[in-house]
């Protein structure tokens, strides 16, 4: 299976954001990412309920959503979660995470489990069977571009061993100063989806069209 794209939302030029939505449809990127952040999980505010609503006004796109929130099991409740999304929760925003994660399945949606670089693969012990995506922080959330953290591609590599070894069918999402650079050695740790922002799709080098054929060939 070839890796796939989903464009980091918060990156994207509001002022023009129907065009790049059609730009994207066009690319057939697989995911839009939107990263839901509010204010105390982690440092920032970005893309509430309106934002989603208005997406699904302009695109059937799937979206991806990565709750940066500190009450994630509410969050789940209160956003228009479609089957095909796929919903991610944090770990460190979790008291019950299998519920949680549950919840996500039973709205038709891929449930996910997002680590801070920090977080451990061993939470995933007993969430293995719950979860479809997992999502490695290679920077820690809340901003664009950033640096990736050391130890991301270990952790990516490590992750592909254990989801491997348990004979799980869970995709591997990466989020963070995905640069094209960045995304061949991603891959090559085990990487399946591709959260891209500034570092590639929506860098101003190139156009989203040209930088996502650029993105394709960095991650077959
Ligand atoms: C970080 C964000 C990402 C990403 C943005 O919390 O979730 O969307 O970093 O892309 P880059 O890192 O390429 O600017
Ligand atoms: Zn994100």
């Amino acid at each position: 299976m070839n890796g796939m794209i989903s464009p980091s939302m918060m990156c994207a030029d509001l002022s023009c954001l129907k065009e790049q939505i059609d730009e994207l449809e066009r690319a057939g990127i697989e995911y839009l990412h939107c990263d839901v952040m509010d204010g105390i999980f982690v440092p920032n505010y970005s893309l509430g309920t309106d934002y989603i609503s208005a997406l699904r006004q302009m695109t059937d796109i799937p979206l991806d959503l990565h709750l940066m929130v500190e009450k994630p099991d509410a969050a789940v409740d209160i956003f228009d979660i479609k089957q095909n999304d796929i919903v991610c929760v944090h770990q460190e925003a979790c008291v019950h995470t299998q519920r949680v994660l549950q919840k996500i399945r039973a709205r038709g949606a891929k449930a996910g489990l997002a680590l801070n670089p920090g977080t451990s693969l061993a939470v995933l012990d007993y969430l293995m069977e719950e979860i479809d995506v997992l999502l490695i922080m290679t920077v820690n959330p809340g901003f664009a571009g950033q640096s990736m953290v050391p130890s991301g591609l270990r952790k990516i590599a490590a992750a592909k061993k254990m989801i491997w070894e348990a004979g799980r069918e869970i995709l591997i999402e990466v989020d963070g100063n995905v640069s094209f650079e960045n995304a061949r050695k991603m891959r090559k740790a085990g990487a399946d989806l591709f959260v891209t922002g500034s570092s590639s799709i929506f860098s101003k080098s190139s156009s989203i069209s040209d930088n996502i054929k650029h993105f394709r060939s960095a991650i077959v």
